[in-house]
């Protein structure tokens, strides 16, 4: 079985995350703001974060043989949603969380209103930028249509929806759906825009993007575990959040112990699913296999 070399993802997810950061800085909504709302997207974006999407979209775009830099303004774009989407969940009348990133959350730092307007630029200037990127119109397109996909009302505005209002009854198939929306759907766009950016065939992009929903449960899942044993120290946000506002999620679902073998699991089946994918999807079948060793 594949062993997770974890100085090499270090140093891979490290890779990733100075070129995302450095294709944010060039980013245009500084330039046509009548206000100083890019002052405050640019916070919550700079802050940090494991830039786990971008990795995603790299790895994905040099997995089937393509260039980085053709997948670059889809990764700014996935982050910034991503942060989007961050910024706008620890909002007061969302899960009320003051630390993000390891800074104060937006809203504690500059004001609700502030957060609340940030994140819409970034959800809309996420669009702008990944209709930059150097490729043929209609593969662009089809970028532009997955990711609105996954931010919309199906998949990622949906989950959320979903994690505001937890049915006392929510059993597995409600938090599976919850999950594949509010979480998956971002890390699965992530490797489909990589795969598109670097040519990838269809049967290629159907086979990863099947993954990267079993990919985005995965990093839920660790996620939530870790909401349960890990430090706020190392997380950069408050923990045993969930059980605090009465959530369901897998890990209250089959405990802790269940949860534990069901990431290992995943992970291996999902690094051995991305091994028989045609092309190099070693850096993405690693970081499967990492996730459940992941502290942050
Ligand atoms: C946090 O995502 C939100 C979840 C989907 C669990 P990340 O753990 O990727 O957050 P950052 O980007 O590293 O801060
Ligand atoms: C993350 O779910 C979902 C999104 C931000 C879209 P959580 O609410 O559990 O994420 P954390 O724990 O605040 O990072
Ligand atoms: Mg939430
Ligand atoms: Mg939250
Ligand atoms: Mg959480």
């Amino acid at each position: 079985m594949r062993k997770p070399d974890r100085d090499r993802i270090s140093e891979d997810l490290s890779t990733a995350a100075s070129w995302v950061e450095n294709g944010l800085c060039s980013i245009s909504m500084r330039q046509q703001s009548i206000s100083r709302l890019p002052s405050f997207a640019q916070y919550s974006l700079e802050s940090g974060g494991k830039r786990v999407r971008p990795f995603l979209v790299r790895s994905a775009c040099t997995a089937v043989g393509g260039h980085p830099d053709s997948a670059l303004k889809a990764a700014c774009a996935v982050e910034m949603i991503h942060t989007y989407s961050l910024i706008h969940d620890d909002l007061p009348s969302m899960d009320d969380d003051d630390l993000r990133r390891g800074k104060p959350a937006l809203h504690t730092r500059s004001g609700e209103k502030q957060a609340l307007l940030a994140g819409d630029l970034l959800l809309i200037e996420a669009f702008g930028e990944l209709l930059d990127t150097p490729l043929g119109p209609g593969r662009v397109a089809l970028m532009v249509k997955r990711l609105a996909r996954a931010a919309g009302p199906g998949y990622l505005v949906g989950g959320q929806y979903m994690d505001m209002y937890h049915s006392s009854d929510a059993g597995a198939d409600w938090i599976h759906t919850m999950i594949l929306g509010k979480t998956a759907a971002m890390i699965r766009v992530s490797l489909e825009l990589g795969a598109l950016a670097g040519g990838a065939d269809d049967d290629v992009l159907e086979a990863v993007s099947a993954e990267g929903d079993r990919l985005g449960f995965l990093f839920q899942l660790t996620d939530d575990i870790l909401d349960q044993c890990g430090s706020a120290e190392e997380m950069g946000k408050e923990v045993l959040k969930d059980t605090e506002q009465g959530k369901r999620n897998s890990v209250s679902m089959i405990g802790l112990d269940e949860a534990t073998l069901k990431a290992e699991e995943m992970a291996s089946s999902i690094a051995a699913k991305l091994m028989d994918v045609r092309g190099d999807w070693g850096k993405v079948a690693d970081l499967a296999l990492y996730l459940p060793l992941r502290r942050k």
